[in-house]
């Protein structure tokens, strides 16, 4: 019989295959976003769904079956450390999600999503769900068969449906966690938004909206990712209609954004985001690359990387302190004549809004929540997809004290559940808890980030991340990553506390 090493390098070196073609895959996806000529997508769709086929295939083949059986139950070398068994838990999820889900669910899903988010284009276009609820409908259909085929929450068959199809983005949570940790969050969020909605302080948006010429955006944006340390050697920065990060493989990672004249933030704190999920990509250990492990720890620990650095230290009163002077030199049109403080305000403006992406730190969360909550009860059965519309608006009302005149600025903003990806929403909200839980240790652990933000150093903060967050990948599951670092589970608490530190003094509460 073959020996423990000997299975685990086959293990290793099969996995290794499958994602490799991957990041040929993920290549040719940047490629389609960016600079793809139209002429190309029909071409580009079969190269991509060929790959996207063998990937399966290299992913499912029962001989990685038989070698995880028999790693699992074999003994392990001496010295082997968790790395292992790490490996092994990450293939086995991953194995068994792809091997339950029967081939023909797995084509119908890829068709109808395929052919929804067309019809979700022209719906959202139109304002009119009617065109998008049957399409709604077979997805919600094809995806309680996903959750059911998954075996549930812990795939024996014990917790939520759901769960199934949110481990899929976030590795081992639970439904019933999240709402109780989001049910804690909105009694704190509600009551903040509505005492800063009635403040009577309120900033100068308008500034925001001066011309700012797209070459000094590119220029300024660029240079701020510089500074916070992603590094032009290992990536790019283009263009492409929805702003994104795709990190291709080690020294080779690509983010995007666009530009609007008229509004500054849109592409700055787009590139800080990306840049933040850039550098957890170029922070991942590269003598990892290809094996389970090697790749970040969920979607929500990603998040909280971007939402880090554009919220926590990019719309810092510290960080303006130091980019406010290049800012107002780049566009002296708009700004010379601005005080930093009227500008740090502008940038940090909360107010209930009806689009999740154009949402600001304080009601961000909530959109969220109401997203969560439908989307249970759509996989649950308790909501009819034909009733989505009523539902989001009365959720709404309730929470942002809003109610959106029509579905395209409702239940029709959002491309997730056209492309079947019920579940992920809650890794933003979790993202953003685990950036402020994060960022609460990292305040204790290396001294005073304010003052080196300030002085434009990130040195210290983006090394922390790199040791205890980005090099480890996905040795430790999301929640058990955080407790590890922190101490504790995560907590709605230190999310609060940032917010409320933030933004009482800013609308003079
Ligand atoms: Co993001």
């Amino acid at each position: 019989m073959a020996s423990t090493q000997a299975l685990y390098e086959e293990l290793l070196d099969s996995w290794r295959k499958a994602v490799l073609l991957g990041s040929v895959q993920n290549q040719l996806g940047w490629d389609e976003q960016t600079y793809l000529p139209p002429g190309g997508a029909a071409h580009r769709a079969d190269q991509m769904s060929l790959l996207a086929g063998i990937v399966h295939q290299q992913l499912t083949t029962p001989r990685l079956g038989e070698l995880i059986s028999a790693l699992e139950t074999a003994d392990k070398p001496p010295g082997s450390n968790g790395l292992l068994d790490a490996n092994l838990r990450e293939a086995r999820r991953r194995y068994d999600r792809l091997t339950k889900l029967p081939t023909r669910l797995v084509e119908e899903l890829t068709r109808v999503t395929s052919l929804a988010q067309q019809n979700w284009v022209e719906a959202r276009k139109k304002s009119n769900f009617e065109m998008f609820r049957p399409w709604l409908e077979k997805i919600v259909a094809l995806k309680r068969e996903e959750a059911a085929a998954l075996g549930g929450g812990d795939g024996v068959g014990n917790g939520a449906p759901y769960d199934a199809l949110l481990d899929d983005y976030e590795p081992g949570a639970k439904s019933t966690d999240v709402a109780k940790i989001f049910a804690s969050l909105r009694a704190a969020l509600v009551p903040l938004v509505r005492a800063i909605a009635g403040a009577t302080k309120r900033p100068d948006v308008s500034i925001l909206t001066r011309y700012y010429p797209k070459a000094a955006q590119a220029e300024f944006a660029k240079a701020a990712a510089a500074a916070i340390g992603f590094s032009f050697q290992d990536g790019r920065l283009d263009e492409s209609p929805h702003p994104f990060c795709s990190g291709m493989g080690p020294g080779d990672c690509r983010l995007t954004t666009r530009y609007d004249e008229h509004h500054f933030p849109g592409a700055f704190f787009g590139v800080l985001h990306e840049a933040g999920h850039g550098l957890y990509e170029q922070g991942l250990d590269p003598k990892a690359f290809g094996t389970p492990v090697g790749e970040a720890a969920s979607l929500g620990i990603h998040e909280s990387q971007s939402r880090m650095w554009e919220n926590f230290v990019g719309r810092s009163q510290a960080f303006w302190k130091h980019f406010y002077s290049q800012a107002q030199t780049r566009f002296s049109e708009a700004l010379g004549s601005v005080p930093r403080e009227a500008f740090y305000a502008a940038v940090n403006d909360v107010h209930p809004s009806f689009i999740r992406v154009e949402a600001d730190e304080v009601t961000y969360n909530l959109h969220i929540m109401i997203r969560f909550e439908l989307e249970q009860q759509l996989i649950e059965g308790q909501l009819k997809p034909a009733d989505v519309p009523a539902a989001w608006n009365e959720q709404y009302t309730q929470s942002l004290g809003i109610t959106p005149a029509k579905d395209a600025e409702g239940c029709l903003q959002d491309i997730h559940w056209s492309g079947g990806m019920l579940g992920y929403f809650p890794t933003y909200a979790l993202g953003n808890m685990y950036a402020a839980q994060l960022f609460q240790t990292a305040r204790k652990a290396v001294g005073d980030l304010d003052a080196q933000f300030a002085k434009g150093d990130f040195v210290p903060l983006r090394t922390w991340l790199k040791d205890n967050v980005h090099q480890l990948g996905r040795q430790f599951p999301p929640g058990k990553l955080v407790e590890r670092i922190t101490g504790q589970p995560l907590s709605h608490e230190p999310l609060v506390a940032h917010l409320k530190a933030k933004f009482e003094p800013l609308y003079g509460l």
